[in-house]
This record gives C-alpha cells, sequence and structure tokens, in this order.
C-alpha cells in the first residue's frame, strides 16, 4: 500500500493541463502515493445536474488530501439553461464544487501565499511575501440568502430592526437578501491559524483586515477576536486594517504585510489583489484546510479559451503540490520543489505567454522537474 492517498480531480479546462503538469512533478519527485481520480466540474452539472457528484464527496472521505485543478463557474440562469434538456426546470441549482467542498468538508482555513520570486518580470515589486489567511467556510460565502425575500423573514427582522423599515416600500417581492453570519468560533479559528503560522516563520506582524467601523457586529466580532488571540502571542504585533485601505496599501507598500487574515469575502478580494503583484493568476495558489481534509488547488478558472493549447503557467499548480507536501509534512521535498521552482523562474529560459515566453505548460514542468 502506498504512504499516501491523494484525490485528484482535474476538473474542467486547463484544469487537466496543470494536472499533468503536477503529475510530471509527482513522478519525478517518486512521492510514494496512490492517485484516485474524482470527477467534478461543468460536464457533471450538464449530464447529471451536479458538478461535485456523490461518488467524488464519497472518495473524498476517503483520502488524506486532494489536488484540484479548476472549474467553470456560471451564475444561476446561465447554469439552468446548460442543463441536458431533461434535467431542465426540475429545481436544480448550480453551486459552485469548490465552495460546496468547503462547506462539506469544514475546510476552514483558506492559505494563500503570495510571493515575489526572483527574477519574475511580472513581479510588481521584488520584496513582497504576503500570507493570506481567509476564512472559508462562514461570511458572505455562508450561503444563506434570499430572493424574493420570504414575508415571515422580513417580519422577523423588522420586529429586531429598526432599520429594516426603509426597505418596506420596496417590497419583499423586489427585496434580495445575503447574510454574511459569522460565528466567534470560526473568527478564532482562522486568526489561531494566521498567528500560529506567523510564529512558526518568525513573522513581526499579523493583520486583521475587515470593515469594523461600517460592519459593527461581523466586522467587530472579527477584530474583538483578533485582540484577544493576539495576547497569547506577545511577540507578534497585530494590525488592523479596513479593507479598502488595505486594498490601497497593498498596491503602495506591499512590502509592508506579511501575514493578512480576514473574512472569507473580503479574503478573497485581497488574494487575487496580492496575487497580482507577483506574477497574477499563474502564481496564485491555495490551500484549503481542514481537521481531517485539506484540497489544493491554483486559484486560476478553466479558461476554456486556453483550453486545448497547453498554454497556462503551470507554476501555480506546482506550487500547490509544494503546499500539499508541506502540509503532509514531506517538508524536504516540498523545499526542493520550491527551490526548483525559483530556480526555473529565475533562469528565465523556460516561461509560458504570460512570463513573456513561448514555452508550454509541459515544458515548464519538465524545466522544474530536471531542476529536482
Ligand atoms: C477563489 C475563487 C472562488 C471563490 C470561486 C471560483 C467560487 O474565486 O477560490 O478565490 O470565490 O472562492
Ligand atoms: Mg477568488
Amino acid at each position: 500500500m502506498a504512504k499516501y492517498r491523494i484525490g485528484w480531480m482535474p476538473g474542467d479546462g486547463v484544469g487537466n493541463e496543470v494536472m499533468e503538469a503536477a503529475n510530471i512533478i509527482l513522478e519525478k519527485l517518486e512521492l510514494d502515493a496512490d492517485l484516485i481520480h474524482g470527477d467534478i466540474g461543468w460536464k457533471y452539472w450538464q449530464s447529471e445536474g451536479d458538478a461535485l457528484p456523490q461518488r467524488t464527496v464519497e472518495m473524498l472521505r476517503t483520502v488524506d488530501c486532494a489536488l484540484f485543478g479548476a472549474i467553470t463557474s456560471k451564475p444561476k440562469e446561465e447554469a439552468e439553461k446548460e442543463l441536458d434538456p431533461e434535467l431542465r426546470n426540475k429545481g436544480l441549482v448550480y453551486f459552485s464544487p469548490i465552495v460546496r467542498m468547503r462547506q462539506l468538508f469544514d475546510l476552514h482555513t483558506n492559505m494563500r501565499p503570495c510571493k515575489a520570486y526572483k527574477g519574475n518580470p511580472l513581479n510588481y515589486k521584488d520584496d513582497i511575501d504576503i500570507t493570506i489567511f481567509r476564512e472559508n467556510t462562514e461570511g458572505m460565502y455562508g450561503g444563506v440568502e434570499f430572493y424574493p425575500l420570504p414575508q415571515e423573514v422580513y417580519d422577523v427582522l423588522d420586529k429586531h430592526h429598526p432599520k429594516m423599515k426603509k426597505f418596506k416600500d420596496a417590497g419583499v417581492e423586489n427585496t434580495a437578501l445575503s447574510t454574511r453570519i459569522m460565528t466567534r468560533q470560526g473568527c478564532e479559528r482562522i486568526v489561531t491559524g494566521a498567528f500560529e503560522y506567523a510564529k512558526e516563520f518568525g513573522k513581526k506582524a499579523v493583520t486583521v483586515c475587515d470593515k469594523p467601523n461600517v460592519l459593527r457586529e461581523t466586522g467587530g466580532l472579527m477584530v474583538r477576536t483578533a485582540r484577544e488571540i493576539a495576547k497569547q502571542y506577545p511577540e507578534i504585533e497585530l494590525w488592523e486594517t479596513n479593507i479598502d485601505a488595505q486594498c490601497m496599501w497593498l498596491v503602495k507598500n506591499p512590502e509592508n504585510y506579511e501575514v493578512i487574515v480576514a473574512e472569507n469575502m473580503f479574503g478573497d478580494i485581497l488574494s487575487d489583489l496580492s496575487a497580482q503583484l507577483v506574477g497574477g493568476l499563474g502564481f496564485a495558489y491555495s490551500g484549503n484546510i481542514g481537521d481531517k481534509l485539506a484540497v489544493f488547488e491554483p486559484t486560476h478558472g478553466s479558461a476554456p479559451k486556453y483550453y486545448g493549447q497547453y498554454k497556462v503557467n503551470p507554476i501555480a499548480m506546482i506550487l500547490a503540490v509544494k503546499m500539499m507536501l508541506e502540509w503532509l509534512g514531506e517538508k524536504e521535498m516540498a523545499e526542493r520543489l520550491e527551490n526548483a521552482v525559483a530556480t526555473v523562474i529565475s533562469e528565465g529560459k523556460v516561461r509560458t505567454y504570460d512570463m513573456g515566453g513561448t514555452h508550454s505548460s509541459l515544458e515548464v514542468a519538465e524545466a522544474v522537474a530536471a531542476k529536482l
């Protein structure tokens, strides 16, 4: 029996191509693992009405961790139109499979490193090394939403909150509600994750980013919780920022920030902004980490227009493999892999189109493998 069981979910479009690149790396590393394929993505939505079929959920219950390529996501109405005709008008609703996996397996911590590798022509500045801790199951992604707003829900809110009145004239049939539910436990978990990371890697500060001056209750809970947790780490400073200003400062002085912790939606936004500072989607990767399972992925989408061309930068996927190795405790392998990636970037001889080169996804993977 192999040492590890790894779920293998290429998904849609270029997800398949970057997973081929990942496979080149794993073979070269000779990681002792069984790769278990999982069906996921748009074609399963179209043919089965479920982009994350139950058999894939069952498979995920049996693995140590999983690698995930990319998926196509479309808004509700468009998704419904693309269903096979016999599945239409049955009330099936498309949900993003990655968001569902996060919820189903309580993958509470989304860790997103954004590091400027030396010699990357796409770096905005060279001394950027930020890790974002995005809460991954609550907040604006909790999925508690209504449209139209049920009258009972309106009535309860109206009874408990004076500010509901002003929405009365529009009528419940014209009112949509998305909630931002956050718990003390959820805030504690993500903030603790950020501080533990800062401690392990000797970072001087953790920045908690929210908007407590407006979102007084949820933002307030996040910031108060961060202050409590910070007391257990006297050697690490706690900085508090608002999401809008943080975006500005990330453009102005990104080198000032090392660890940022945020609620789900704000973390989503901050991580795209930060990724662009270090080369964009070809470099953005993340770990969706829970207590029992972790799913590692490049943050980019399925890029239908590039599918079939082996064009996209596989580095994000390869760095997701690196993160998986760290999580599995294969520190030495992870370090070798990161060094190999850094060397290929700094030599600048093998590059995909986004970095100004003409090489394919697989050629970049081969170049990294050759340095291992
Ligand atoms: C991400 C992505 C997802 C998200 C999408 C694909 C649902 O943007 O992982 O950041 O919003 O979380
Ligand atoms: Mg995102």
